[in-house]
């Protein structure tokens, strides 16, 4: 049985101020939900975070993390620092990243095997096509590729700890959702794929998240597909309030 689960994209979001006041907000919202849910918010506040939902069910998760163990990489983070903080999650291989900071299918795989090999936090890999691949009708190629690299020398057991979001790219943060299908077939294209490189019980543990533009008058037809587990939330995780009616999907 795959727990449904939310997690909330801040992106470069909230101050230690306004996040501590999220916070605050949203634990009383929170209480007695039995979705899982998590917040992956900018560095500079996972640890106030950790500390904010210590004992509520909430997790927190990084937005990236470097493969190296340690050494001359300005701006990055390692592993054993986020460790050390005690996060739960970390994205790994958003699009934006792709985009904007030469993030590639190679260093998302050995982030991965990284993660994997040395932490207990469960990795949120995210994949997905751009409009340009969509509409040449590459969209699945596209995203075995992805999976295939990212994957690579992964083990059967390291891949079902996965979380997997699929984000069409020109759906994320444009307000255009992909449609409950759209989003439906690629997660079930997802885990068939996942099918074909493991077996069928890795496959059936993976959490599928769908991604872009989800907000609650989207949320309930999303989580409805049968092979949606989940969602990656980004602009509407900033609000106390509308995050918990995706969660109360
Ligand atoms: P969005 O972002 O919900 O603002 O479209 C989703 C994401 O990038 O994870």
């Amino acid at each position: 049985m795959r727990i449904p689960f939310i997690a909330g994209n801040w992106k470069m979001f909230k101050t230690k101020k306004e996040a501590l006041e999220f916070a605050e907000s949203f634990k009383a919202l929170y209480q007695g939900t039995d979705v899982k849910a998590a917040i992956c918010a900018p560095y500079t506040q996972l640890e106030c975070l950790v500390e904010a939902f210590q004992g509520t069910g909430i997790g927190v998760g990084a937005q990236n993390v470097h493969f190296a163990e340690e050494g001359a990489y300005t701006g990055e983070v390692s592993l054993a620092m986020l460790k050390e903080i005690g996060v739960d999650y970390c994205i790994i291989g958003h699009s934006e990243r792709r985009e904007y900071f030469g993030e590639t299918d190679e260093t998302v795989n050995l982030k991965l095997k990284k993660i994997f090999a040395e932490s207990e936090i469960t990795p949120i890999l995210c994949v997905g096509e751009n409009l340009e691949q969509r509409e040449a009708g590459s969209e699945q190629d596209v995203v075995r590729r992805q999976l295939e690299l990212d994957l690579a020398a992964l083990s059967a057991e390291q891949a079902a700890g996965l979380v997997i979001a699929y984000e069409p790219i020109w759906a994320i943060g444009t307000g255009k959702t992909a449609t409950p299908q759209q989003a439906g077939e690629m997660c079930a294209f997802i885990r068939e794929t996942i099918c074909q490189m493991y077996d069928e019980d890795t496959c059936d543990q993976v959490i599928i998240q769908y991604g872009g533009s989800v907000k609650p008058e989207n949320a309930t037809e999303i989580m409805n597909m049968e092979e949606i587990d989940g969602a990656l939330v980004g602009g509407a995780s900033l609000i106390p309030d509308k995050f918990m009616d995706i969660i109360n999907f």
